[in-house]
Formats: C-alpha cells, structure tokens, sequence
C-alpha cells in the first residue's frame, strides 16, 4: 500500500453543531494525519468549482446552496491507502446505507447533509487539493 493524500471536507450540517473534533477524531484514530487544514465560508463560485462533475445532476442546485449555508473544514489528510480509507470512516453517501461505526452512520443527517465529503480516487484527489490548497499551506 502507497502513502496517499486525499481531501476531505467537514460539511456546514457539522460545523453548525460543534462536531468537527469528533470527526477529526475519528479520522485520526485510523492513522489519517492532517497534514493542511482551514475553516473558510466558500462563495457560490468556489462550490461550483468544486462539485463541477455533478453538473446537470437534479440535486446539483441544492448541494450548492447547502455547501455555501455556514463554515466548513478543508483538509488534506495523508497515510497509507488515504483515499480508501477515509473513504471507509466516511461510511456510504447516504447515512441511511452507511455501516455502523462509520462518520455518516453516526453523524449524517441525510443525503445531502451528509457532514463529510472525501475524495473518490487518485485523479479527483490531486484535483481536490490542487482547488483548495496552495501548496505551501501543506505542511507534511
Ligand atoms: P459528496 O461526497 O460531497 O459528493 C456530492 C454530494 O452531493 C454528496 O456527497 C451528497 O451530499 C450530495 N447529494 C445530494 N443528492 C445526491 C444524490 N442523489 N446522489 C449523490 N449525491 C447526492
């Protein structure tokens, strides 16, 4: 297994309810380790950007509206099969088919208030980090 980084985000439903040392908590616990972090409130531009493959999809004008509604945590986290397995604390998209134990099973409240997004494969993580980090704010 290789060292790999991947993006997460602490999504506005968790920041809103003071859970976002939990979260870390959890992520930490599977040897994730953070290695850039900042809180910021993204502009409708930045959203776009971001979630710029869900395009066209139905839910695409909500999800915006919800990820630009209060704070969130971007994060780089770094360690062995980052991506998988942050993937794994994660738990599925929705909290409904999320396996117990997972973030999204413990946290989520739906869907789309899912309280955390994590990079889906190597491509869309180098893309994800390269969006919200300059890279002297990643400090490993
Ligand atoms: P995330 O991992 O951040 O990626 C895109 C987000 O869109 C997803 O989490 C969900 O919060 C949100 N979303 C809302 N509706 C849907 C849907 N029908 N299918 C997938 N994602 C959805």
């Amino acid at each position: 297994m290789a060292i790999e980084r991947t993006l997460s985000i602490i999504k506005p439903d968790a920041t809103a309810r003071n859970i976002t040392g939990q979260i870390i908590s959890r992520l930490e616990a599977e040897g994730l380790r953070v290695i850039a972090q900042k809180r910021v409130w993204w502009k409708k531009k930045d959203a776009k950007a971001f979630y710029e493959v869900h395009k066209g999809q139905p839910f695409f004008k909500d999800l915006i509206t919800f990820m630009t509604s209060g704070p969130i945590v971007l994060q780089v986290l770094e360690g062995e099969d980052a991506i998988a397995k942050n993937r794994a604390v994660m738990g599925a998209t929705n909290p409904v088919d999320a396996e117990p134990g997972t973030i999204r099973k413990d946290f989520a409240v739906n869907l789309q208030r899912n309280s955390v997004h994590g990079s889906d494969g190597p491509e869309t993580a180098k893309r994800e980090i390269a969006l919200c980090f300059k890279k002297s704010e990643i400090v490993g």
